[in-house]
């Protein structure tokens, strides 16, 4: 029997609503932001990802995710390299979706000159070949918002109150959340900076694994994520960029600070924030939570990416976002007790007392469904008692019994599922009555009514 592959997830059930009910909570809550929803391929040129993320970040070179069609494939193996291949034809599976994003902006012009910020948000499938863990899957999901246009720090301090709004109105305690704060500058004033960490790395180099000793020279800044708890020891002294931004960097950052502190949104600052990919400047942010999540305590993050544009081959232009994980947001507020989606949606189960009854229960059935109420009824002839044992396990509030008797005098017999209470309603009225008595805002939303 196959098997899914490691480190991913089947959708379905109470895992698909709470999915849904992240996309619907980004709808509303960003919406009121002014975000658009937005869609890239799930896969995109592997060079999208090289040149956005960094091609000496973990996540390329490490956790990337490729893609070759069968015949180029084979052409990679009979070449004994995929180098020959056009680049348009060498894909990977997106990772994160910011580089995709920013491709798409440059590809279809949305920033003309002059023109408003483009602010977007997206809600997909995402993928990094990391090792499975709690909170760390292969195939995981984010919700992201980006805002490519502008460098107003009030746009980050903004930007920034709106996550804090989403996880509020996801239902994770306010108190639960840590929002960590950085600034790593611009390329101008972490240039100066990366060569003092070179050197304070290359001082403890044989201390330090051997990843570490590669990043001393191709991107130092990286050491800062190093798993490896000696370098974590050995990187806790090491000199912090935010003591050498430059004097708009630094007031930039004051000035994120000052907003964010004007909309009451409390924030450590974490001078060893850097973030694992390659795209950053100035403004770097995370949120943490503490209980449910073992290792992977990081439920979001994101930041300033003003290069970015720039790199994949659009004009200079900056732009910020943030990207959510929906996996780790799940166990979050499982571990408070709250379960994202509800339970199983509400229905109306119709019951046939007699085989002979079908015919009368699919008529019904068309008309409570033309009504938009979510209704069920048997497919395998089973007994009256296994129909109402059925009707429980779908959540029904209201069956509907159809019985020779009832039908004789067009009535139908109307049970209330929680109270048992049953009255008999003629067949033309019981559309009405089940609005009627359905037409609570819980029922509503389950059934959009
Ligand atoms: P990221 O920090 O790599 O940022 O990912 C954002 C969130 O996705 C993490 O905080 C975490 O909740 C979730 N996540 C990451 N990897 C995994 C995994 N293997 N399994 C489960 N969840 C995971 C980005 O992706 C940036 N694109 C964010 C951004 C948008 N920056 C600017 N704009």
């Amino acid at each position: 029997m196959a098997r899914k592959p490691e480190g991913t997830q089947d959708l379905f059930g109470a895992h698909m609503r709470a999915w849904l009910a992240m996309q619907d909570c980004a709808r509303s809550v960003f919406g009121t932001y002014g975000f658009e929803p937005f869609e890239t391929p799930t896969m995109e040129q592997l060079d999208v990802f090289v040149h956005g993320i960094g091609d000496t970040t973990d996540v390329v070179q490490k956790e990337m995710f490729r893609v070759l069609s069968a015949q180029n494939f084979q052409r990679a193996l009979e070449a004994g390299t995929e180098q020959n291949l056009k680049a348009s034809k060498r894909l990977a599976l997106r990772p994160e979706g910011t580089a995709g994003f920013v491709r798409a902006v440059i590809e279809n012009n949305l920033i003309p000159q002059g023109s408003s910020p483009v602010k977007a948000f997206y809600c997909g499938a995402m993928f990094r070949g990391e090792r499975p863990a709690k909170g760390r899957l292969r195939q995981f999901h984010q919700v992201g918002a980006e805002v490519v246009g502008a460098e107003d720090p009030a746009l980050d301090a903004e930007l920034i109150c709106m996550l804090m709004e989403f996880y509020q109105a996801l239902g994770l305690a306010k108190d639960s959340t840590k929002l960590l704060i950085n600034s790593i500058g611009d390329p101008h004033c972490r240039a100066e900076y990366k060569k003092k960490l070179s050197a304070y790395i290359h001082s403890h180099l044989d201390d330090m694994c051997e990843d570490c000793q590669v990043r001393s020279t191709t991107n130092p800044l990286r050491a800062f994520d190093c798993k490896n708890e000696t370098c974590q020891e050995i990187m806790k002294d090491a000199p912090k960029i935010v003591d050498a931004l430059c004097d708009d960097c630094a007031a930039h950052y004051a000035a994120v600070k000052h907003y964010l502190d004007e909309a009451h949104i409390s924030y450590t600052e974490d001078p060893a924030l850097v973030r694992g990919l390659d795209y950053y400047t100035r403004t770097v942010f995370e949120v943490h939570v503490e209980a449910g999540l073992g290792a992977q305590t990081a439920i979001g993050g994101g930041g300033r990416y003003d290069g970015l544009m720039e790199i994949e081959g659009g004009k200079p232009t900056p732009a910020i976002g943030f990207a959510v994980g929906f996996e780790r947001v799940e166990l979050a507020l499982q571990a408070q007790g709250i379960e994202l989606g509800g339970t199983h949606p509400a229905c109306v189960y119709v019951v046939a007392a007699t085989p002979e009854m079908r015919d009368a229960v699919f008529a019904l059935c068309r008309q409570i469904r033309g009504a938009h109420i979510r209704c069920e009824a048997d497919y395998q002839g089973r007994s009256m008692k296994s129909q109402m044992k059925q009707a429980n396990k779908l959540n029904a509030r209201i069956t509907v019994l159809v019985g020779p008797d009832e039908l004789a005098h067009n009535t139908v017999g109307l049970r209330d599922m929680q109270t048992h209470e049953q009255i008999t309603v003629p067949c033309d009225a019981v559309v009405d009555e089940l609005v009627a008595r359905l037409n609570d805002d819980a029922f509503a939303q389950a059934n959009f009514i």
